[in-house]
């Protein structure tokens, strides 16, 4: 009886423990201790998520464990939430792999002026080695030429899984950002880098299971290891940049950031931002760009070729646009997308299907909000469903087929959505948002340019996808079939 007694006791203490306003959003029914945990399927929670607006509206509350979510949906409540009142929902709520480790250091999982400060210099930094000669524009044409070699390398040994050599050209683009330079695909510190990023997103499980991962064995336990690993790595560079560095000529983002902690560069002017700038702080935000800026922009372009093979007629209206526009004498130029209205709006519809941030990343309360007639308390983790807005049946004409026309209008020019929102919106939104679309425009425009994608004889394409860091397609191979264009093209 005395068992039965704590029992009741405790269900009751948590009952009483989680007991919500009459205004605040309504939801499933919650069990004691779990919450809603056993009524998401978490190998499609994104899915799950968007089901459970049918019953319970566009804005409605998930218990996880003790955790109280609310989870936004539809084009208009992310509007009036991320946007509107954008200012509420600024921060993060503290995620437990971040904060066992690195605790408020770097842009992704900091609030406050840390966050603020960091981010605003991030985005400073990206503008600076934009576009332009020496820059980063130039840097992902140099890469794509890399990546074409390779690919073409190849020959006879097709088809291809594009995985890894896709991450590659991918991470020099962040590479070229951090350190001022690429790597050889083969280079063994680079081959290093690649296993501690892989490694690292694996851990990123530990996150949304922190209780039961904490004792679970597997590779989430090596994550001070990979930190420790990633700072021995970067501090050799940092040692070297220490050593010829020119404050008036920065090269990239590690030089920016000594001139920034040196303050010979003003851009805040306040002395909190000056506290922010320190060495293991630049470390921490340069492994944030890599784990940000590495696989979302990889995970879009394996969608693609998968698109590409998928729908060859499409495919060829692609590299008919571009023979005309470029042609194969020179490399493409984002001087060059105004005169590609297709390309972009086979980009663009790649992005909305490929979803591959399908609930964006968890936002939380600042502030009491008010949400139509609900009241979301300081302190609940919101969650933007991203899914629902890029699937909205009230925004896209044939929102599950995949159809560039989304983004043309009856004469065949680019228009923009208002509903497009693969990098979300607001104040948190992806701030390497102008980098990845560069980066698409260019190796996308390129790879069409010299190779036609195809599956193997006898395979289709599958476009199901598998539920982890990103959205990504299930592993495959391919065929790039190098293109024989005719000179007068
Ligand atoms: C945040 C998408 C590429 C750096 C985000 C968020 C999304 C997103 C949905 C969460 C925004 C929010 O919390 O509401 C994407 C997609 C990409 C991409 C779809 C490529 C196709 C990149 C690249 C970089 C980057 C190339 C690095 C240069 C970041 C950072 C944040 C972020 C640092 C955190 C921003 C903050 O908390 O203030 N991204 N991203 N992303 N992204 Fe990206």
């Amino acid at each position: 009886s005395l068992l039965l007694f704590s029992v009741v006791f405790l269900v009751i203490a948590d009952y009483v423990k989680n007991r919500r306003p009459n205004s605040f959003p309504p939801g499933p029914w919650a069990l004691p201790f779990v919450g809603n945990i056993f009524s998401v399927d978490f190998s499609k929670t994104h899915e799950s998520l968007t089901k459970f607006a049918e019953t319970y509206g566009d804005v409605y509350s998930l218990r996880m464990g003790q955790t109280w979510m609310v989870v936004l949906n539809g084009f208009n409540t992310l509007k009036e939430a991320l946007l509107t009142q954008g200012h509420c929902v600024a921060d993060r709520p503290i995620l437990p792999l971040q904060d066992d480790v690195a605790p408020n250091q770097g842009i992704i999982t900091t609030n406050g002026h840390m966050w603020k400060h960091q981010r605003r210099f991030a985005l400073f930094t990206l503008k600076y080695f934009g576009v332009g000669k020496k820059s980063l524009e130039s840097a992902i044409v140099d890469e794509s030429m890399h990546f074409c070699k390779e690919i073409a390398d190849l020959k006879g040994k097709e088809p291809f899984n594009p995985h890894i050599i896709t991450n590659n050209a991918v991470a020099n683009i962040i590479c070229t950002l951090v350190f001022g330079h690429r790597f050889e695909y083969g280079d063994e510190k680079f081959m290093k880098l690649m296993v501690l990023l892989t490694v690292f997103l694996t851990a990123q499980l530990y996150n949304s299971f922190p209780v039961l991962m904490r004792r679970v064995p597997g590779p989430h336990h090596t994550i001070r290891k990979i930190y420790s690993d990633f700072m021995d790595l970067i501090k050799v560079d940092i040692s070297k940049h220490k050593e010829d560095w020119d404050p008036s000529e920065p090269r990239d983002y590690i030089d920016c950031y000594l001139i920034e902690s040196c303050n010979l560069i003003t851009l805040n002017g306040d002395a909190f931002a000056e506290a922010t700038f320190y060495e293991d702080n630049l470390i921490i935000c340069a492994l944030e760009l890599f784990v940000a800026g590495s696989e979302t922009t990889s995970t879009t372009l394996r969608w693609a070729f998968l698109y590409m093979a998928k729908y060859p007629e499409i495919q060829e209206k692609v590299q008919a646009e571009i023979d005309r526009v470029i042609g194969q004498s020179r490399q493409p130029s984002m001087m060059d997308r105004a005169n590609l209205p297709y390309t972009d709006a086979v980009i663009h519809e790649i992005l909305r299907m490929g979803n591959i941030v399908p609930l964006s990343l968890p936002h939380s309360t600042n502030n009491e909000m008010q949400l139509g007639n609900y009241t979301i308390p300081k302190g609940v983790v919101i969650i933007p469903n991203l899914t629902s807005v890029l699937f909205d049946k009230k925004e896209w004409e044939t929102p599950y087929t995949f159809n560039p026309g989304h983004f043309l209008n009856e004469e065949g020019k680019f228009v923009k959505r208002a509903a497009f929102i693969p990098f979300s919106a607001g104040k948190r939104v992806c701030l390497g948002e102008n980098l990845a679309r560069m980066e698409l425009f260019l190796f996308f425009t390129s790879f069409m340019q010299r190779f036609t994608f195809s599956m193997p004889s006898g395979v289709k394409p599958v476009l199901d996808y598998r539920f982890g860091v990103t959205l990504a397609p299930i592993q495959y191979k391919i065929c790039a079939k190098l293109r024989q264009v005719s000179s007068s093209q």
